[in-house]
């Protein structure tokens, strides 16, 4: 009985820290990231996950030796330097917002939820979709998020990967990615620089990047 309360206290002094950070430092960290991007300085203030996904995920996919048709989901002004990261491949990029197109691709940029993907892309025509921080970010009910797994599913070519980061924190945990990717046919995949299927990158929103890929058929 005393361990149960200690673990109830325990757990509700981390759901609190929690609730605290996203209230207080995510908006103070957003005005200082913003206040730097005003002054020229993109870089400053970027979380861990951010500099994960510019520093290393992206550049892995970003090495392949032919150049790859990437679709990128959800654009700020923050994501330019993910199009620069993969200059060498064919960059698309999709958003519901239609404010968001100024920071869309120059390659070409579609205003669309991403549970249309299937409508804006030919069947198998993308060997990379990214997908992060959008699940959960507006991606949050189970109808999005099975229409999404199906649209990507749909738009990606055989053995072609999907990213996904979201954050697994009160406020911004979607209805559950996973399952729904499996159920459209997707199999998790290894992220081969670090041997691993899922990264949970340390800090307070519990950022978390899963690697899917869609299976090749067996003849
Ligand atoms: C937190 S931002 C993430 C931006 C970016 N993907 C990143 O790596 O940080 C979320 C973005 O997802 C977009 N978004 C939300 N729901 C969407 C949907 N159903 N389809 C496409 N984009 C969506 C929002 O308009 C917003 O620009």
């Amino acid at each position: 009985m005393t361990f149960l309360l200690k673990e109830a206290g325990r757990r509700s002094r981390r759901l609190a820290r929690q609730a605290c950070d996203v209230a207080l430092l995510w908006p103070l960290r957003s005005l200082l990231r913003q206040a730097a991007h005003l002054l020229g300085n993109d870089r400053a203030f970027a979380s861990a996950d951010r500099r994960l996904l510019e520093d290393h995920i992206l550049p892995h996919f970003a090495a392949a030796p032919e150049p790859l048709s990437v679709l990128f989901v959800g654009v700020h002004w923050y994501t330019r330097r993910c199009e620069q990261v993969l200059s060498a491949h064919r960059y698309r990029t999709i958003d519901i917002d239609p404010r968001a197109a100024r920071h869309g691709s120059t390659q070409g940029h579609v205003t669309a939820s991403a549970t249309e993907v299937a409508s804006h892309f030919p069947p198998a025509s993308v060997d990379l979709v990214v997908v992060n921080g959008v699940f959960g970010w507006g991606l949050n009910d189970r109808a999005q998020v099975e229409a999404a797994a199906r649209g990507f599913f749909e738009v990606l070519r055989e053995g072609g990967d999907l990213v996904v980061g979201w954050n697994d924190i009160i406020g911004r945990r979607p209805h559950p990615v996973a399952p729904a990717l499996e159920a459209a046919g997707f199999a998790r995949a290894e992220f081969p620089p670090l041997a691993t299927q899922v990264i949970a990158v340390p800090g307070s929103n519990r950022h978390r990047f899963e690697f899917f890929r869609k299976p090749r058929r067996a003849w």
